[in-house]
């Protein structure tokens, strides 16, 4: 029995379909209760990872756990949590999503939090695989698009940083290899897409499918915490992706943001989706 924590978010969707087309008895946790609901032959459960007890009822009887938690200020503490509640549980592997350059030394606050609860989960008793995807492609169709205005300008602070952008079902395919095949125990994947890409390529990729001029504007950091702010999401949220951009920035046209890896061939047989590839995807389908 794999338990799915995260099975609401972009990659623990797919994974719950990967892992269901693999034969796997599947069980997820879900703040929602009843409202978070998932596909048929899935054991809903509910609980939080702020709440230890209702860790150790999802984790009893399940033999891996697959762990993904939100963008959030206490995401070091709630990850805390269930290392150590599966730790005491039977658990005999537990897949981690993370992010690329995650490091507790890091500038941006993402890579920083992500990087202390890697390095906690290496320290545990437990065998672990931990998955550190790029920035997701799904932002451009989610984010990107219904930010662009009238005038077919969208801005990003993100200078002329290259990023190798992976598709969210990539991550998923990785992590469900490595929950249901031998041999992943102690290893740590980097997970990107096929090429690295500035916002300036994403532009140019948009203007070729959508076929009309689609410019990029490289904007400066108060501008776009602002914006953020405007959104909702709050200073600790706007602060952090504000500082992630400023990391791109660093890491520039040929930083480790824009490092390809092997990883989804390796392990999955088949290449990382493109940026392209998603575009006319999102195309085909009928609004
Ligand atoms: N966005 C990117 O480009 C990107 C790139 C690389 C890495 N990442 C990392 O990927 C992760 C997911 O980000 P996302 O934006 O895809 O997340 P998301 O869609 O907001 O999903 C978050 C998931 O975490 C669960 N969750 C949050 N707090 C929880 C809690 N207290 N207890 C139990 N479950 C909780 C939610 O479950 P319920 O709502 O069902 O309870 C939901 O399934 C983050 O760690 C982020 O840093 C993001």
């Amino acid at each position: 029995m794999i338990l799915v924590i995260g099975g609401r978010s972009k990659i623990g969707s797919v994974l719950i379909d990967d892992l269901l087309a693999r034969g796997e008895q599947v069980r997820a946790l879900t703040r929602l209760g009843e409202a978070g609901r998932f596909p048929d032959g899935v054991e809903p459960v509910a609980g939080d990872l702020a709440d230890i007890c209702s860790l150790a009822a999802a984790m009893s009887g399940a033999d891996k756990v697959f762990l993904l938690c939100g963008p959030v200020e206490n995401e070091y503490e709630l990850n805390r949590n269930a290392i150590d509640v599966a730790q005491g549980a039977d658990v005999r592997l537990l897949v981690r999503s993370s992010i690329l350059g995650a490091d507790p030394e890091a500038q941006a606050t993402f890579a920083r939090d992500h990087g202390a609860c890697d390095e906690y989960l290496r320290d545990s008793e437990l065998d672990f695989t931990i998955v550190r995807p790029n920035l997701f492609l799904q932002n451009v169709p989610e984010t990107t698009i219904p930010a662009i205005d009238t005038d077919g300008r969208f801005y990003v602070n993100a200078g002329d940083a290259r990023i190798s952008m992976v598709d969210t079902r990539d991550v998923a395919a990785v992590a469900a290899v490595a929950l249901t095949e031998p041999g992943h125990e102690s290893q740590e994947y980097e997970v990107t897409g096929p090429e690295p890409l500035s916002y300036a390529d994403v532009a140019a990729e948009l203007s070729e499918v959508q076929g009309r001029t689609i410019t990029y504007v490289d904007v400066d950091d108060d501008a776009t915490r602002k914006v953020l702010l405007g959104y909702g999401g709050g200073e600790w949220l706007a602060g952090a992706l504000v500082d992630l951009y400023q990391d791109y920035r660093r890491s520039g046209r040929d930083g480790y943001a824009c490092e390809v890896s092997d990883t989804v061939d390796r392990l999955t047989g088949r290449p990382a989706r493109s940026l392209r590839a998603l575009l006319l995807e999102q195309l085909a389908v009928p609004s």
